[in-house]
């Protein structure tokens, strides 16, 4: 059967790239996405291929009436709950790639997705060597009672930390707080400079120009240390495959569920 896809934000870096991966995939068919700037045009005549002949419509409202089976919403974090929200009341599944989703955007979602019958894969990042690094993370922790983590990300991203790491100390934290020597209302000097508290994990990010997207987890013992690190390069492919392997997972799941690995087999 043919998954019916819509894209918001099919118009931008990572939109672009996912549309183009759905439109040579052999089990999916991009009905329509959503860019308020292009709206009117075909998706192909903005992103070059001119064989993609879906619409391109302002609104989420407006793709929904193409009845997708899936939604995937790549946009902004300020407009993302919205977009996913009207998805699911339309009755579509959703894919969410957009970064800067809090908890309780994520507990409000998920009561609309239950009480629709319908399923949310959000994952803040849809590579694989990203989501190897969760899991190993994960494994990790189990052994080694403390870890703080380095988020790297362009001089222009807005939102802080990156999704990728929200989504790694809240995997983390299931597994356990990690431990404090030093606790940060005892510090001498400014606390910020330990970076971020965020599920109990102490969260650095830093935002300059040369990097795209990079996360170091660095885990210690005494006498010994572990760094996983993932790095990603300044295309958009690394995010297609996974979020392939969403678009294709989702209508199986109901409520909301975070991170690639929740469908991936390990
Ligand atoms: N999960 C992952 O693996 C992953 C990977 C890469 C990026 N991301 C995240 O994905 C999001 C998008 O990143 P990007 O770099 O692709 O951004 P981008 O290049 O700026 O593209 C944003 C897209 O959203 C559309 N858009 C923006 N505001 C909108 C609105 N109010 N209503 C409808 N459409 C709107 C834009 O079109 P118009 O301006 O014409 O409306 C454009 O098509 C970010 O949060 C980023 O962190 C996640």
């Amino acid at each position: 059967m043919t998954i019916r896809v819509c894209v918001a934000g099919a118009t931008g870096w990572a939109g672009s790239a996912l549309s183009l991966g759905i439109a040579q995939a052999t089990d999916m068919e991009l009905v329509a996405a959503v860019s308020r700037t292009h709206a009117g045009k075909t998706l192909g005549s903005v992103i070059h291929f001119d064989d993609l002949l879906a619409p391109v419509h302002a609104t989420v409202a407006e793709v929904i009436a193409y009845k997708p089976d899936v939604l995937v919403e790549y946009t902004k974090p300020d407009v993302a709950k919205v977009h996913v929200v009207a998805a699911l009341e339309g009755g579509a599944h959703v894919v969410v790639g957009t970064s800067g989703l809090t908890d309780d955007d994520y507990r409000e979602i998920d009561e609309v997705a239950q009480s629709a019958g319908r399923g949310v894969l959000a994952a803040g990042n849809f590579a694989i060597t990203a989501v190897l690094l969760q899991k190993f993370a994960e494994a990790a922790a189990r052994y080694v009672p403390q870890w703080e983590i380095i988020d790297y990300a362009d001089a222009g991203k807005e939102d802080v930390p990156s999704g990728t790491v929200r989504e790694l100390v809240n995997r983390l934290s299931r597994v356990r707080p990690p431990h404090k020597e030093v606790a940060i209302e005892s510090l001498q000097g400014p606390q910020e400079s330990r970076g971020a508290e965020l599920d109990g994990t102490q969260v650095h990010s830093v935002r300059l120009p040369g990097y795209t997207l990079s996360v170091d987890a660095i885990f210690g013992m005494p006498d010994q240390r572990l760094i996983l690190r993932h790095e990603a390069g300044a295309s958009a492919e690394p995010y297609v495959e996974g979020a392939l392997l969403a678009i294709r997972k989702v209508s199986g799941l109901v409520g909301v569920h975070r991170g690639l690995a929740t469908v991936m087999e390990m």
